[in-house]
């Protein structure tokens, strides 16, 4: 457990943590992206979430996949992938945070600026020169959250996933150059 503040602390997530991993994204997922998707985010969360790709993302070696404890409770989890890097960047020493996801109950409390600031000073002890991130443009809270922090622009794609509303397809990545 690594305690990043008094009341906040990230849990390695283990494969005996999948069930738990699971069904707090089934609690977190569809309020923020339902609207989506024709099928209310279900291929989504089945898919990212399976117990497969689940198994394969906690064997990655340059990756570290966390809960969040906010109060003593888990709330919310996200990757860290080290040496990830994002096309057109020329820094080496590049770093992905993948998929920060908090519950409903606990956002806008300050526990994702904690996590970013967190881990920005984790990637300049570490001499990494860059974090980039991927958020969809329609989900305004996240963008606007990744701004505030400095994230700038680079580049979007769209995705292709069927079940995904054909307007809602925009998928931003940002990247902040560390100092
Ligand atoms: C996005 C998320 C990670 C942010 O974490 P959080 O703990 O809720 O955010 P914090 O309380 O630390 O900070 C919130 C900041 O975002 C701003 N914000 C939130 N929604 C906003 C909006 N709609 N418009 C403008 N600013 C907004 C707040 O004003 C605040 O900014 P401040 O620095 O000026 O105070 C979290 O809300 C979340 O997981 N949301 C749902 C899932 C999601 O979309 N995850 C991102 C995947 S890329």
């Amino acid at each position: 457990m690594i305690t990043i503040h008094k009341k906040i602390q990230l849990q390695p997530i283990l494969p005996t943590d999948i069930t738990h991993l699971q069904k707090l994204m089934w609690d977190i997922y569809p309020p923020a992206y339902s609207y989506f998707w024709e099928d209310d985010g279900a291929f989504y969360v089945n898919n990212q979430y399976s117990k497969e790709n689940i198994l394969i993302e906690l064997s990655q070696e340059n990756a570290q996949y966390y809960f969040v404890v906010f109060n003593n409770e888990i709330i919310g989890n996200f990757r860290v992938v080290w040496n990830e890097k994002l096309t057109g960047l020329l820094q080496e020493k590049q770093v992905k945070l993948h998929r920060l996801y908090l519950h409903p109950k606990t956002q806008n409390k300050g526990v994702g600026k904690t996590i970013v600031s967190w881990l920005e000073a984790q990637a300049i002890f570490k001499n990494y020169e860059v974090i980039w991130l991927d958020a969809m443009d329609k989900q305004e809270q996240a963008f606007q959250f990744y701004k505030k922090r400095g994230y700038k622009y680079h580049a979007h794609i769209f995705l292709d996933f069927d079940l995904m509303h054909v307007p809602f397809r925009k998928m931003n990545q940002f990247y902040k150059v560390l100092e």
